[in-house]
Parts: structure tokens; sequence; C-alpha cells
């Protein structure tokens, strides 16, 4: 007798459940419903909009003060002559005896970011100088034979008169392997010069003074 009762109560609750599916099956072209919906899509602000969630109105934030980006130790020098001859003194190419393999990536690096100034032995004549951009002095000439690679670093690190910073397209390692094959450019020049019968011919457009804007190079090699 009670079990006939339980059957029905279930039978009932089964048919029950089984309309209740039926008729609020849902309807594939809505939205079921959200009990968060500003979970699931919230507010976002486009990178450039105006936000007014920030003291200075914006969406994009600088990084915040003292930040150092991952794989790029800070350098603690300015972009001024005096902090040019500090950097002369005290920082020291890792790269002192270079191998195969950074030889190869200085080639690399000098003929992708340095060559269309330069040129390609060095020497001030590659084609950006040759149209008309201020030419840089030959890497070939006493002064830059004698510069120190720190101050070196320094010019590719933070520029220098027309020389622009070379610090956001080289990695460090990459921009003493560029130096690296600056000195084996000149170690080539200077061989040459002593094995040459002749005096050597002066590097083209090497100039006394390092501002030498606008003369372009002649007797280019
Ligand atoms: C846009 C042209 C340009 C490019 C590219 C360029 N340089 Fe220069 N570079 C110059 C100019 C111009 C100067 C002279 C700056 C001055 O007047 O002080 C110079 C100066 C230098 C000096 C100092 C030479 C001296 O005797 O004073 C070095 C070393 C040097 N560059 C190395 C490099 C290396 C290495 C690269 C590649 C990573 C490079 N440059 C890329 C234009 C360029």
């Amino acid at each position: 007798m009670l079990r006939g009762i339980v059957n029905g109560v279930l039978l009932i609750a089964l048919l029950g459940s089984l309309g209740a599916v039926w008729s609020l099956r849902p309807d594939p072209a809505r939205p079921n419903h959200e009990i968060f919906p500003e979970m699931v899509r919230t507010q976002r602000y486009n990178a450039f909009a105006a936000n007014p969630n920030f003291a200075d109105g914006k969406t994009l934030q600088g990084p915040v003060a003292g930040t150092i980006a991952r794989g790029h130790l800070p350098l603690h020098y300015a972009a001024t002559p005096a902090d040019a001859l500090r950097a002369s003194e005290e920082l020291k190419t890792p790269y002192g005896a270079p191998d195969a393999a950074v030889q190869a990536r200085g080639a690399f690096v000098f003929a992708n970011f340095c060559q269309v100034c330069h040129g390609s032995a060095g020497r001030g004549d590659g084609p950006v100088p040759l149209r008309g951009y201020p030419a840089p002095p030959s890497l070939l000439a006493e002064r830059a034979m004698k510069m120190k690679g720190g101050q070196m670093f320094h010019i590719l690190s933070y520029g220098q008169n027309n020389m622009p910073s070379y610090a956001g397209q080289l990695s460090r390692e990459d921009r003493w392997k560029a130096i690296a094959h600056v000195r084996e450019l000149q170690a080539k020049a200077a061989k040459e010069a002593a094995s040459a019968p002749a005096p050597a011919p002066a590097p083209a457009g090497a100039p006394a003074a390092p501002k030498a804007a606008g003369n372009v190079p002649g007797g280019a090699s």
C-alpha cells in the first residue's frame, strides 16, 4: 500500500520534471540566465580610451617608476659627455676574446644596424650618408681606433649627436657584439695598413672634428 503511494509520488515527480524540462526547454537563440552578469561581461576600457579610474585619466598606464623589464638590467648613465667619459672608464666588453659565434653575431648586427651609415668596412660611406645624412667619422680613424669600448657602448646606448641610440633595438649583448665587430674591422684595417707597401689611403670621410655635419665622404671604396 505504502509502496504504491511512493511509486505514485515518484511517477508524478518524474512526469512533472519531464514536463518542466519540456515546457522550459531553453531557446538556443537566447542566453541562459546569468547569475552575475557583471562578472561575465565586465566593463572594459579600450587601451587609448579616457578612463576616470586613474588620476591621469588614461587607460594605458606607464610602468611604475623603478620598474625593470625582464632581461633588461638598468644602465645608470645619462646621455651626457661626462657620463660618456665615466662609461668609457667603467664599462668593459664581456667579449674581450670573441669566439666564432660572437663574431658571427657581431657581423650580423653590424650589417643590419650599422652598415647603412658606417659602411661595410666602417669607413663612413654607407648608403645613408651618401644620400645626404651627416656622414659618420670613419671607424678606422685613429680616434675610433683608440676609443675605449665603454665609450662606444655609451654611444650605442644613448646616441651621440647624429648617431641615434640603439638601446631600443639591440640588447646589451648585441651592442657589445657589434663593437666586437668594429674592433675586428679595425684590426683588419690596421693589418692591411701595416702590410701595404705604399702608405695606406686615408680612410674616406675621416674628419678631425667629431662634428662632420653634411660632408659626404669622397673616394668611397
Ligand atoms: C643613422 C646613421 C647611423 C647608424 C645607423 C649608426 N651610426 Fe654610428 N655614428 C653615426 C654618426 C653620424 C656618428 C657621429 C656622431 C657624432 O658626431 O658624434 C656616429 C658615431 C659612431 C661612433 C663614434 C665614432 C667616433 O669616432 O666618434 C661609433 C663607435 C659608432 N657610431 C658605432 C656605430 C655602431 C656599432 C652602429 C650599429 C649598432 C652605428 N654606429 C649605427 C651614424 C650612425
